[in-house]
C-alpha cells in the first residue's frame, strides 16, 4: 500500500465522494439566493467512473471513503454503488451522509449491501423550526430513518449546524437526544460557503456552545475524526464540536474530494478543481488518473483559503463538493 503525503507532510486517507448535486431538502444555509444550476446529467460521473476512481485512490492510499451529494440516497442505483465499493478490499471505512429523508426505506438495503454507518442531519428537533431551517423537510421521516438504522446495527451519527435565532435553544435538547438514543451528536459551526447568506449573528462559535453543555454535564475528552472534538457525557452520550472557524483543524486534514462533475479538489474551501472526467472518458488508463490525484494532493493548501481572506467562499457550492 503506497501513502499519499502532502507537501505539509500531511496523510491522505479519507476520499469524499460527491455522488449527485440533486437535493430533496433546500436547507436555509445551503441555497444561494439566486438557486442552484443543476449540473446536466451526462457531466455527472457514472457510478463505473466513481468506483473506478475510488479504487485508484485506493490504491494509491485512500482507506475511507464517504459519500455525500447534495443527497446521496437521491441518486438512483446508490444501493448498488455501495454494494460494489464495499467490496473494495483494501477499503477500511465506507460511510454515508444523508438528510435521512430516505433513510428509513433504503436503510435495509443500504445495511445489506455493505454500508455500516451513516451521519444523519439534524438541525432541529422542533417539527415546526425542522421544516422551517429545511425548506419543508419532515422531521418525523427522519428520526424513524435514524431508529431504523441503529436497529440494523448501523452505527449513526447526528449533525446539526448551530445557527443563532434558529436552533440555539435546543443545545440541551440534543445533549438529550444524545444520551436517549445513544448516538454521537456533532455541533457544527456554520460555514460561509456558496452565497448561503452566511453572517456574523447567526454565526455560533461552538465554545459557547460547550460552555452551555458543561454547565449541566461533565464532558470527558475522547477520540475525534481529525475534524470533531469529540466528549462522552454521562448516560452514554457523545458530543462532539466541528469548529471549523473558532478552531480551524487543517493541519490535521486527511481528505480529498471528489465532486459529482468529476474534479478532484484538495480542501472544501479551494476552488483548486483537477479535471479528472476527460480523462475518464478518453480511454486513459489509470496511471494517468493517479497522476492527477497525486498533483490535487500536492496543490492541497496548507491552510482553509477562508482563513486569511475572511470573505465568503461564494463559488463553493456545498451540493458539488458534499460538505
Ligand atoms: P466521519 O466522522 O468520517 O463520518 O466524517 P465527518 O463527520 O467529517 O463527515 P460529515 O459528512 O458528517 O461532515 C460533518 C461536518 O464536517 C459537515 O459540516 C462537513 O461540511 C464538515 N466537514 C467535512 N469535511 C471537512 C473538511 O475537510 N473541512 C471542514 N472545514 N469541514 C469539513
Ligand atoms: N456549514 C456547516 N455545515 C454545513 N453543512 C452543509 N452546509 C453547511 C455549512 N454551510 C453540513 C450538512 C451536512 C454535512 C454534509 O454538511 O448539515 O450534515
Amino acid at each position: 500500500m503506497k501513502n499519499l503525503i502532502d507537501k505539509y507532510g500531511r496523510k491522505i486517507e479519507y476520499l469524499r465522494i460527491s455522488v449527485t448535486d440533486r437535493c430533496n431538502l433546500s436547507c436555509l444555509y445551503c441555497i444561494p439566493p439566486e438557486g442552484i444550476k443543476l449540473v446536466p446529467k451526462e457531466k455527472l460521473l457514472t457510478f463505473e467512473e466513481i468506483l473506478r476512481v475510488a479504487k485508484i485512490t485506493v490504491g494509491l492510499g485512500v482507506q475511507k471513503i464517504k459519500l455525500t451529494g447534495g443527497e446521496p440516497l437521491v441518486r438512483k442505483g446508490i444501493v448498488e454503488l455501495i454494494r460494489k465499493l464495499s467490496e473494495i478490499p483494501e477499503l477500511e471505512d465506507l460511510s454515508l451522509t444523508t438528510n435521512g429523508i430516505l433513510l428509513s426505506s433504503l436503510s435495509e438495503k443500504l445495511f445489506q449491501a455493505g454500508l455500516k454507518r451513516v451521519n444523519v442531519s439534524v438541525d432541529s428537533l422542533q417539527p415546526d423550526r425542522f421544516r422551517e431551517i429545511t425548506g419543508g423537510g419532515e422531521l418525523s421521516k427522519v428520526l424513524l430513518g435514524i431508529d431504523k438504522a441503529q436497529n440494523l446495527g448501523m452505527k449513526v451519527k447526528v449533525n446539526t449546524v448551530s445557527l443563532r435565532g434558529f436552533n440555539d435553544p435546543e443545545i440541551l435538547d440534543f445533549v438529550q437526544f444524545s444520551q436517549i438514543k445513544k448516538l454521537e451528536v456533532r455541533f457544527i459551526e456554520f460555514m460561509p460557503l456558496c452565497g448561503n447568506g452566511w453572517n456574523q449573528k447567526l454565526f455560533i462559535p461552538l465554545n459557547e456552545a460547550k460552555e452551555i453543555i458543561a454547565k449541566s454535564y461533565t464532558l470527558k475528552l475522547t477520540d475525534g475524526n481529525g475534524v470533531a472534538t469529540v466528549y462522552e457525557i454521562e448516560n452514554g452520550g457523545r458530543i462532539g464540536f466541528i469548529p471549523t472557524l473558532s478552531e480551524p483543524f487543517c493541519s490535521g486534514c486527511s481528505r480529498i474530494r471528489l465532486t459529482s462533475w468529476g474534479g478532484i479538489r484538495p480542501c472544501l474551501f479551494s476552488n483548486i478543481e483537477y479535471r479528472i472526467l476527460p480523462l475518464l472518458r478518453d480511454g486513459s488508463p489509470d496511471e494517468k488518473i493517479a497522476e492527477v490525484i497525486i498533483k490535487a494532493v500536492q496543490s492541497k493548501p496548507e491552510y482553509n483559503p477562508y482563513l486569511a481572506q475572511k470573505t465568503e467562499t461564494k463559488e463553493i457550492l456545498m451540493r458539488n463538493v458534499g460538505g
